[in-house]
């Protein structure tokens, strides 16, 4: 993964949460120590298994400490160059907390950043949880406040958000689920990429996105991991008209 990045060259990294296995302060240093690697931007947001499960104290009093000390003390990091916005949501919030929710208090601040940047930037959301059901998964259930989430990303004019927590890699439409909402939003629910955690059809794959964008098109691309070429591959690709082509917010 180091060196594919290296050799791409992103403009920005977005790790979309668990970073962990057990939120232990030597699996954030390791994380810590594994990001500190990369050369380019990083903006990464908690996951669920981000949050002390057992030690219940912890997680009761200070669900987010270990995290804060051992890995980054903004649980919600904004980066912002000019012509790319990437606003850190996090979700992992709940009783349960393997659901997520979308508070309401981030999402008047998100609204806030959004409604600050000009028409050209390219707006995109980092979240953990997810806004749709994957496709082949049995619960088709959100997280809390999805739908409040899905109608300021799609009235605000984000143009992709990017969550994980399903461990397997797909790209959505927000109308597949909310019809009402749009034009609709870009949704790129990542993969396992570094552990051996997976769901489904990808149980011990791994994957990431190469996301590239232009003033008129998006374009997603899966990269799985072959261990026998020992190296990411290309496995899919998607291509999108920009959203504010949609929307007629662009020249055509
Ligand atoms: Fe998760």
């Amino acid at each position: 993964m180091l060196e594919l990045i290296e050799r791409l060259g992103p403009r920005l990294v977005a790790i979309s949460g668990d970073l962990t296995q057990r939120a232990k302060p030597r699996q954030f240093r390791a994380a810590r120590r594994w990001v500190e690697h990369i050369q380019v931007p990083v903006l990464a947001v908690p996951g669920n298994h981000d949050v002390p499960l057992y030690r219940f104290w912890e997680r009761f009093l200070a669900p987010f400490g270990a995290y804060r000390r051992h890995f980054a003390e903004d649980l919600e990091p904004v980066y912002l160059d000019d012509s790319l916005l990437a606003i850190g949501v996090n979700t992992a919030y709940g009783l349960t907390f393997t659901g997520g929710r979308f508070r309401p208090r981030r999402l008047a601040e998100v609204r806030q950043l959004l409604a600050s940047a000009p028409d050209s930037v390219y707006k995109v959301v980092v979240a953990h949880h997810h806004l749709v059901p994957a496709r082949r998964f049995d619960l088709q259930t959100v997280s809390r406040n999805a739908h409040a989430a899905i109608e300021l990303f799609a009235s605000a004019g984000v143009d992709l958000v990017l969550s994980g927590h399903h461990h397997q890699a797909y790209v959505a439409r927000s109308d597949e689920f909310y019809a009402e909402a749009l034009p609709p939003v870009l949704i790129a629910s990542a993969g396992t990429t570094t552990s051996d955690r997976g769901r489904g059809a990808e149980v011990g794959v791994n994957t990431c996105f190469q996301i590239e964008v232009d003033d008129r098109r998006l374009e997603i691309t899966t990269l799985r991991w072959r261990p026998d070429g020992e190296r990411f591959v290309a496995s899919s690709r998607h291509l999108y008209p920009r959203r504010a082509l949609w929307s007629g917010g662009l020249e055509p």
